[in-house]
């Protein structure tokens, strides 16, 4: 049975006190959809302001860290992400993966961290175009997930997973829907493999270059429960179609 299409937005380092206005109007229009869940994850500054002023929204994080507290500077914990009204977080973004060299074993910790404590998790992955090209991206996206995957799925709350290609995100381009479709495919093997029947209701998000103009195409893709979404999810006009194309 198809999942519920959950479609995110990633502000990465986008957002002023400003541009709450757009966070605003997209939850308002995403009212129109209620058959899609759509959440927007704010840089953390914004957290706070985003969650109280859209109470009925869901206000995400873009990274956590996995200790409860203690000496790491510049660091937000889980319980801060609940204290200023997160609900969910991403994890091991690929931009992370890079710049901030955060390791599987490292994604894994922060994911683990945030299911256990009721936060719900998109949990990152996806190939370089290097790796793609020599024919390695399935094997490196399932050890990707090897290496990050909780060991347990929570009862409280929800893990996702993003497949992001790194050569897709922020391009305009996007990989061909059999390769989106085999990447998916590989994705919900190894979650049920992983987690038996549980592993049939975890969803697997795509993200790179989602727009209106391919939205409609993606999520036809067998195994495409939703879509995390960056550039195009910081005006109202760009994101709100590709929650319609969702419905
Ligand atoms: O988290 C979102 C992804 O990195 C995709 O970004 O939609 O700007 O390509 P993009």
């Amino acid at each position: 049975m198809a999942l519920r299409k959950l479609v995110a937005g990633n502000w990465k380092m986008h957002g002023l006190s400003a541009d709450l206005a757009e966070a605003k109007a997209i939850a308002e229009q995403s009212k129109d959809y209620p058959g899609v869940d759509v959440a927007l994850c704010v840089p953390s500054i914004l957290i706070e302001r985003a969650a109280r002023a859209l109470p009925d929204f869901t206000i995400g994080a873009q990274d956590v860290h996995h200790a409860e507290k203690g000496a790491h500077t510049g660091c937000i914990s889980v319980q801060m992400l609940h204290d200023a009204g997160a609900s969910l977080t991403i994890v091991g973004h690929s931009e992370r993966r890079e710049a901030q060299r955060e390791s599987d074993e490292e994604v894994k910790s922060k994911a683990t961290a945030a299911l256990s404590c009721g936060l719900a998790v998109i949990l990152c992955v996806g190939e370089s175009l290097e790796v793609r090209e020599r024919g390695a991206a399935v094997e490196t996206v399932v050890g990707q997930l090897d290496g990050s995957l909780p060991h347990v799925l929570s009862s409280e709350t929800e893990l996702a997973i993003a497949y992001e290609p790194i050569w897709a995100i922020g391009t305009g381009k996007i990989p061909t829907v059999d390769e989106i479709a085999e990447m998916h495919s590989a994705i919900r093997q190894r979650l049920r493999e992983r987690f038996g029947a549980d592993g049939d209701q975890v969803r697997i998000l795509y993200g790179g270059s989602v727009k209106a103009s391919n939205a409609v195409e993606i999520f036809a893709i067998a195994d495409v429960d939703g879509a995390l979404v960056g550039g195009a999810s910081l005006k109202a006009t760009d994101f709100i179609p590709i929650v319609a194309a969702a419905a």
